[in-house]
């Protein structure tokens, strides 16, 4: 069987989940109930990165205030990274933001985390600030990354890019007998 991703709301019932992929990849997770808070409230888009199993693989959400979006928290199981998981939500964030005529995306990264800030690059996400000390328990710097062009024929096509990108990961994954999205369990 090969390795489905289906991208979908975030729902109450996936919080465990969630919290133990964030207990795996941040030092600072939140909390079941600030996950609910983010699940309901009408700014906030949460979604998850689910196998055709049901599983959940990631998850990602941006929170709308005003004509900006602030991505909040993007993160996937360490058994599933480097597979496209969460370049498929950050499209789909992006997506969002489109649809919904926002200025400009932001987020913060940490400034040792060259795998995030890779991956944001690739949607065109560029620094524009620094947060120093930002992140605890080690005080470390957060980068500050927009995109600000998110109206633009750029930005589309960058999105373009990134769902042919997906597609051909989604035939490789076809293609390949062995990749059922439980190598590592
Ligand atoms: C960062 C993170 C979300 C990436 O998830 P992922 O599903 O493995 O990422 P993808 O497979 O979609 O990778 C997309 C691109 O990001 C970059 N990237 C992702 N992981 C990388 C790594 N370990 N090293 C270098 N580049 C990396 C690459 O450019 C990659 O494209 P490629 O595979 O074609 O080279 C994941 O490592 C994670 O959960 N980290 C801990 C939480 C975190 O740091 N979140 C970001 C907070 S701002």
């Amino acid at each position: 069987m090969a390795m489905q991703v289906r991208i979908e709301r975030f729902a109450e019932a996936d919080i465990a989940a969630v919290q133990a992929i964030d207990a795996q990849v941040y030092a600072r997770p939140w909390s079941a109930a600030l996950l609910a808070d983010d699940i309901v409230k009408d700014n906030r888009h949460h979604l998850v990165a689910r196998h055709g199993d049901g599983r959940v693989m990631g998850h990602a959400s941006v929170m709308v205030l005003g004509d900006e979006g602030h991505i909040s928290t993007v993160a996937v199981d360490p058994v599933h990274q480097r597979r496209g998981i969460a370049r498929r939500l950050v499209l789909a964030l992006c997506q969002i933001g489109m649809a919904q005529n926002l200025s400009l995306l932001t987020l913060e990264v940490r400034a040792s985390n060259r795998a995030a800030q890779r991956l944001y690059s690739s949607f065109g996400f560029a620094p524009v600030g620094v947060r120093p000390r930002y992140y605890e328990p080690d005080r470390e710097d957060a980068l500050i990354l927009t995109a600000h062009d998110i109206a633009s024929a750029d930005f589309a096509a960058r999105l373009e890019r990134q769902s042919s990108a997906i597609a051909v990961l989604d035939q490789a994954s076809e293609s390949d007998p062995n990749n059922s999205g439980h190598a590592h369990d």
